[in-house]
């Protein structure tokens, strides 16, 4: 077509009869197959490049125990490649090879700070990957702060109890150490894609081109910001989280509202708090719980525990979340796996019915409600971290979605809970101050003062994990009373009974 048009107006030929030679028309046949290839090809490149930088999509496990441990709830940072949303950790190739990289930060690795590896995965429990944008991503789960190991003697293997508090888990040297290496001089895009290939991955073009021009500079701008945001809450003078606690609230100060936390009064900024067990929430339903009993909806409580793990509006898996509520909703809890003296047990029963059952038994008269902390007594700081400023602010976050919050309130004092699978719930009381139920059964003074945390051979006789051998010190972290928002004092009940009786007691409260 465009020939003739040549021909008509440039030359001015008589063109009624355009004459085209064979030659012609086999180029021109030519030149319009090639015309398509050229256009296929740029088609796929387009589609591929949708789906390599636009898709959205993450690895799906059928077994819902799967799903808890290693599936994506979309807390992986998500947005787009240039205004990232929400997630903590660094892209899937830079977080497994930090510890190469910055093995002087971290000698031991992820497991030395209590993340559980299980055979045949390269990811620990509670890490979810996923991809999108472009890049392979890694998230946190409900299952790296809710699942524990028990072992029956240092030699055993590790029994792995899904829904347990994670009392192994050292978050904060965890998170700490991600920023410091993520900010490391080392870490460069060349060393992460040495290290990766060093550990048998295979990296792609793609991605080693993504690594250099963009990724490794974007990563540490964000952490830089992140390390702003949070590093107050996560340094001296704030006190160390140890093994098995988190702050609940006040990096969300920092991180949902923006809040200066230098400039917060000191009285609200501990609070760090045990990692509590997830199993039977059905029954939990309505029930005043988190430690202080700030919120009455399971539903809630799901949701805020989410957003603590990276989630936004924007990145959530709506329908992974859903599959994890209605599986915590009938979770039963863990049967104690040792031996239990039954006539001690029955006798045990009796005492924990007279003296514990209106505060810690499933219909219990005052089970979920909030006890006054004139009452109990324990440690104020967690209490007093949760203010009614925040609790008004949380009411004014995402108005206009389904992540709307209110069910939330300020209380004064700590939540009667049921005491289901008490056992795997140790070290007791919010804080998790004191390492046994029968330390919990002596009067204050004389519960320890300082112990290891996070070591995970159980001791039959107390009601809780060993924490007091070489083994336990080389493997936890020490907790020591005296720090403030540590103090183990309060809760006198049952503090007052005979020895015998008290382990009666503890010995029935293993068949909770
Ligand atoms: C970063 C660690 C962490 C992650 C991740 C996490 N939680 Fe929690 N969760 C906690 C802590 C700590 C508490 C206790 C908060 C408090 O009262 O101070 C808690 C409390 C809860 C409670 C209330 C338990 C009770 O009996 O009062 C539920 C339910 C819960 N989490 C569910 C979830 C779900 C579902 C997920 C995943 C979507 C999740 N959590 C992820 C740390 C975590
Ligand atoms: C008047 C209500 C009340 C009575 C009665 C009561 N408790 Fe408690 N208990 C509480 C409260 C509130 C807490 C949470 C305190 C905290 O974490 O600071 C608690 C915490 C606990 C915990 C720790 C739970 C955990 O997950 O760490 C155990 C164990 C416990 N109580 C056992 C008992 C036993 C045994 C008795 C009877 C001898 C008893 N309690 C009587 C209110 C009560």
């Amino acid at each position: 077509m465009s020939d003739e048009m040549i021909i008509k107006t440039g030359e001015g030929k008589l063109v009624d009869e355009v004459y085209e030679s064979p030659v012609d028309r086999w180029q021109h046949r030519v030149r319009g197959l090639v015309m398509l290839i050229v256009l296929a090809v740029i088609a796929l490149i387009v589609i591929y490049l949708l789906w390599y930088f636009v898709s959205d999509h993450t690895r799906e496990y059928s077994d819902i125990q799967e799903h808890f441990k290693y599936g994506s709830i979309g807390s992986e940072p998500g947005g787009t490649v240039l205004t990232p949303v929400g997630g903590v950790l660094p892209p899937y190739l830079v977080f497994k090879t930090l510890p190469k990289v910055c093995p002087d930060k971290l000698p031991g690795g992820y497991a030395s700070l209590g993340l559980v590896f299980e055979p045949n995965h390269d990811m620990p429990i509670g890490v979810s990957r996923r991809w999108r944008l472009g890049v392979e991503q890694v998230g946190l789960n409900c299952a790296v702060c809710h699942t524990g190991t028990v072992r029956e003697t240092p030699n055993s293997q590790p029994m792995i109890v899904l829904g347990m508090p994670a009392h192994q888990l050292d978050l904060e040297r965890f998170f700490n150490f991600v920023i410091s290496c993520s900010l490391d001089d080392r870490l460069t895009a060349t060393n992460v894609i040495q290290k990766a290939e060093d550990m048998g991955e295979h990296v792609s073009l793609m991605q080693k081109l993504i690594l250099s021009t963009a990724l490794i500079q974007r990563l540490k701008l964000q952490t830089l910001e992140q390390q702003n945001r949070m590093g107050f809450a996560l340094n001296p003078p704030i006190p160390p989280w140890g093994r098995g606690r988190v702050d609940t609230f006040n990096p969300y100060k920092s991180l949902q509202f923006n809040w200066n936390l230098r400039a917060l009064p000191q009285s609200e900024l501990i609070g760090a708090s045990d990692f509590p067990s997830l199993w039977n929430q059905r029954p939990r339903e309505g029930m005043h719980l988190h430690w202080d009993g700030n919120n009455t909806s399971v539903d809630e409580r799901n949701l805020s525990a989410s957003l603590g793990a990276g989630v936004t509006p924007v990145t959530v898996d709506h329908a992974s979340l859903q599959r994890i509520h209605d599986w915590i909703w009938t979770l039963a809890p863990p049967r104690y796996p040792f031996a239990i003296d039954q006539s001690r047990s029955a006798r045990g029963k009796a005492i924990f019915d007279q003296q514990c059952a209106e505060c810690h038994s499933f219909g219990g008269g005052k089970t979920g409600t909030v006890e006054n902390l004139a009452s109990i007594n324990t440690d104020p700081y967690r209490l007093n971290s949760y203010t009614y400023i925040f609790c008004v602010n949380q009411a004014a976050l995402y108005p206009e979605s389904r992540y709307r919050f209110t069910h939330f309130s300020k209380t004064d004092g700590y939540a009667n809970q049921p005491l289901d699978g008490i056992w795997a719930r140790a070290p007791y009381l919010h804080n998790g101050s004191v390492p046994t139920l029968l330390d919990l059964l002596q009067d204050p003074a004389s519960r320890p003062k300082q112990f290891v945390r996070g070591y995970d051979v159980y001791n039959q006789e107390k009601v809780g994990f060993v924490y007091d051998t070489p083994e336990a010190r080389s493997a936890g972290s020490l907790y020591d009373t005296s720090i403030p928002g540590n103090g183990n004092q309060g809760h006198l009940w049952g503090t007052k009974l005979p020895p015998d009786q008290k382990r009666d007691l503890i010995e029935y409260m293993k068949t909770l």
